[in-house]
C-alpha cells in the first residue's frame, strides 16, 4: 500500500510509521556519540548502560526486576526480537497459537522454523478473546501463544480478565508466551498496559519484545529489545549471536542517555491519545464507521456503509481515486478473512490528518 500511495501521490495512512520527527535532543545525542567515535561493535547483548536503563524502566513501569546481565538483550528492532525468540524455542512440529488479525511477521517466521500456526480469529467490533475456545486449540504440541497488546491492527488491549484466563490456561503446562509489546506506551483513557512483566506466573514463561522505533518515532532505526528469564534468554542469545551479533553502537549510547527521562515515555500515551481523539473527531464528518481504539496508533473503520467491494479492492480505489492509503484488515488474517474493516495509522501531523480526512469525506 505504501508503494501504491507513493505512485499515486496519496496521503499514506497505511503503514505504521509517524510523519513527524523524534525528539531533537535524542538526535543531538546520536550525533554526539557518532562524533565521539563510538562506531565499533557493541557487546553482543547490548551496551551495559542501555540494558541497565531498560531494567530501570521496566521496574519503574511494571514493578518487575530483570537482570541486565542475563535477562535483557538489545535487538535490531521488534521484528528481529520476535524472530529470534521463535527460533530459540520452536522445533519442527511445534504448534503456536496466533490471534488474528496479527502482525504479519509471526506466521511466516513460525513456518520457516517448521512450526505449525494455529490461528485464532478475532472478530470486530471489539476483537474480544473467547478463552473457552482458545482452550480447545491447545494440544500436547502447543509450544507457544503469541500475545500482542495493544494489538496491531485492531487497537484492542488485554484486560485483567484476559490476563487471569491466560494464567489459568498456561498453569501447569510448558507453554511459552511471546508477548509483543511494541505499543506498550500507547494505551489510552487512563488504562494501564498489562505487561507480562507484571505477573510472576506469566513472566517466567515469556519473551517480551519491544521496539524503540515506536517509542521514539524512529521506525527506521531498527532497534529494540527483548526481556526474558535467564533460561529463555540464554537460548535467545544463542540465536541472536549469529543472526545479528550486535546492534548499532551510537544509537545505543544515545538511547541509554535519553531513556533516563521518565517524563518522555510516561507522556507518550497523552501525546498519542490527543492524535487519536483529533482523528476520530474529524472522521465524524465521513461515512466510515469507527471501531473502538484502546491502544496502538491504529484506528480501524468499518466500510460496509460505503461499498460492497472486498476490503482489498476498496483500499486500492481509496488510494487511486481519493488519494488516501489504508490497509485492508483481511491482510492480517492467514485465510484472508474479510470483515470489511480497514486500518488507518493516525501517528501523523495534525495537517496530514486534516488533509486526509478532507479527502475521506468525499467517499
Ligand atoms: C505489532 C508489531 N510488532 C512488531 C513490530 C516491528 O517493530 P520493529 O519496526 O521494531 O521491527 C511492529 C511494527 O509495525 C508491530 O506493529
Amino acid at each position: 500500500m505504501s508503494r501504491l500511495a507513493a505512485e499515486h501521490n496519496a496521503i499514506n495512512l497505511s503503514q505504521g510509521f509517524p510523519d513527524f520527527d523524534s525528539p531533537p535532543e535524542l538526535i543531538a545525542l546520536v550525533d554526539k556519540y557518532l562524533r565521539a567515535g563510538n562506531n565499533q561493535y557493541a557487546p553482543m547483548a547490548g551496551l551495559p548502560a542501555l540494558r541497565e536503563v531498560i531494567a530501570e524502566k521496566v521496574d519503574y513501569l511494571y514493578g518487575s526486576n530483570y537482570d541486565p546481565e542475563t535477562e535483557i538483550t538489545v535487538t535490531a528492532g521488534g521484528t528481529q526480537a520476535i524472530f529470534t525468540a521463535l527460533a530459540a524455542v520452536i522445533q519442527p512440529g511445534d504448534e503456536v497459537i496466533v490471534f488474528e488479525p496479527a502482525y504479519d511477521s509471526y506466521a511466516p517466521s513460525i513456518r520457516l522454523l517448521g512450526g505449525l500456526v494455529k490461528p485464532f480469529e478475532l472478530a470486530p467490533p471489539d476483537y474480544k478473546i473467547d478463552w473457552t475456545m482458545v482452550r480447545k486449540l491447545i494440544s500436547a504440541r502447543t509450544r507457544m501463544i503469541i500475545i500482542n497488546s495493544p494489538q496491531n491492527p485492531t487497537g484492542a488491549i488485554l484486560d485483567e480478565d484476559d490476563i487471569q484466563q491466560l494464567i489459568t490456561i498456561t498453569r501447569g503446562t510448558d507453554i511459552l508466551i511471546l508477548s509483543d509489546e511494541v505499543y506498550e506506551h500507547l494505551v489510552y483513557d487512563g488504562k494501564a498496559h498489562l505487561s507480562m512483566a507484571r505477573y510472576e506466573e506469566l513472566k517466567e514463561r515469556s519473551f517480551i519484545t519491544v521496539s524503540f522505533g515506536k517509542l521514539f518515532h524512529t521506525t527506521g532505526w531498527k532497534i529494540g529489545y527483548c526481556l526474558a528469564p535467564t533460561p529463555l534468554m540464554s537460548e535467545f542469545r544463542k540465536v541472536h549471536q549469529f543472526l545479528v551479533f550486535s546492534v548499532n553502537t551510537p544509537m545505543q549510547y544515545a538511547i541509554a542517555e535519553f531513556l533516563k527521562q521518565k517524563d518522555y515515555y510516561t507522556g507518550l500515551s497523552a501525546f498519542f491519545q490527543e492524535k487519536r481523539d483529533f482523528f476520530r473527531r474529524l472522521m465524524k464528518e465521513t461515512r466510515f464507521e469507527l471501531l473502538p481504539c484502546a491502544g496502538s496508533y491504529f484506528q480501524c473503520a468499518d466500510i460496509k456503509n460505503l461499498t460492497d467491494e472486498r476490503d482489498t479492492e476498496f483500499v486500492k480505489r481509496l488510494t487511486t481515486d481519493f488519494g488516501v492509503a489504508a490497509i485492508p484488515s483481511s491482510a492480517f488474517y492467514g485465510r484472508g478473512t474479510d470483515f470489511r474493516i480497514i486500518r488507518f495509522c493516525f501517528a501523523k501531523k495534525q495537517e496530514t490528518l486534516e488533509q486526509a480526512v478532507s479527502l475521506l469525506t468525499k467517499v
